[in-house]
């Protein structure tokens, strides 16, 4: 794997890679790699025929308060995992590099960043959609893939690509989970015993949130009550939001009559963890 720090060699190697009329399949993520990302990688794989992964702990999409410097990070690990899925280029740029000053652009996305995770983490998007936005700049791939265990960063990345017109296909990829359902996510590493054996509970109240609008159910606060009173079970799990959104909007439906995102985020100790599932009533939950 060819590992690339600085915004001039990412600009040089992608023009090798036009030259060679190779599409490129970008991964965006913050390191400390598990599975869950090396299913976007292969999934990257299938859909362009070189897979870049960009590995940068982005400091202006975490709050004052949040876990920036104690974020993982294991970059010769990371490169080993790398090797093993025939990664073609890492970037992995020094913060200066994407940051030489502060950025005087601010993204922002009207009625969809304040709510949700934009609700608790203020600033939030804005850092994502700058790092993003210079990430497929600087990389410009044709295709960009995501988790959907981030859905509302999902929704967001694609209605910024839409509206400025970025040419990059957007690759949503479903969530991977451990055999009792928690979503993988690099910040599991942070639970106690007791914190990890509660913290499926996400899982629990969101299938069961699924299956309820699965037999019929339309009223979207008897979904967000069902999927509440579950993580409200295990008393180490401190609920932070149950929502039922439309997809798109992230706005609650009157009644469920279209696609939905049933959200939760909830606290660990002074762990967050975040889950959902798309579900589409007619249809049983899907991940
Ligand atoms: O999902 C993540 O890991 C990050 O938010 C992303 C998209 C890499 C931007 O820093």
């Amino acid at each position: 794997v060819e590992v690339v720090r600085s915004v001039d060699e990412v600009r040089r190697r992608r023009r090798s890679s036009r030259s060679r009329d190779q599409r490129v399949g970008l991964v965006p993520t913050m390191g400390f790699l598990h599975e869950g990302h090396l299913s976007l990688v292969r999934r990257a794989h299938e859909l362009a025929d070189e897979v870049w992964v960009s590995i940068f702990v982005n400091p202006t999409q975490f709050g004052l308060h949040e876990d920036l410097e104690r974020y993982p990070r294991d970059l010769d690990r990371d490169l080993a995992l790398l090797e093993g899925e025939r990664t073609d280029v890492v970037f992995a740029p020094p913060v200066e590099e994407m940051y030489p000053r502060p950025a005087g652009v601010r993204v922002s996305f009207p009625g969809l960043d304040d709510v949700l995770e934009g609700a608790c983490r203020p600033g939030h998007f804005a850092g994502v959609g700058l790092v993003v936005a210079k990430l497929l700049h600087l990389a410009e791939p044709e295709v960009a893939v995501f988790g959907q265990k981030d859905a509302q960063q999902a929704v967001l990345i694609r209605r910024m690509v839409e509206d400025l017109d970025f040419p990059v296909r957007v690759e949503v990829a479903p969530t991977l989970r451990e055999p009792d359902g928690l979503a993988m996510s690099s910040r599991n590493v942070y639970l106690s015993a007791e914190e990890r054996s509660a913290a499926p509970a996400l899982y629990r109240g969101l299938t069961r949130a699924a299956a309820a609008v699965a037999d019929g159910e339309r009223d979207p606060a008897r979904v967000e009550a069902l999927l509440a009173e579950t993580v409200a079970s295990e008393a180490r799990l401190e609920l932070e939001y149950a929502r039922c959104v439309d997809r798109e909007t992230l706005a609650t439906p009157g009644e469920i009559s279209g696609p939905v995102l049933i959200v939760v985020a909830a606290r660990a100790g002074r762990t967050r963890l975040i889950d959902n599932i798309p579900v589409t009533p007619g249809d049983a939950g899907r991940r």
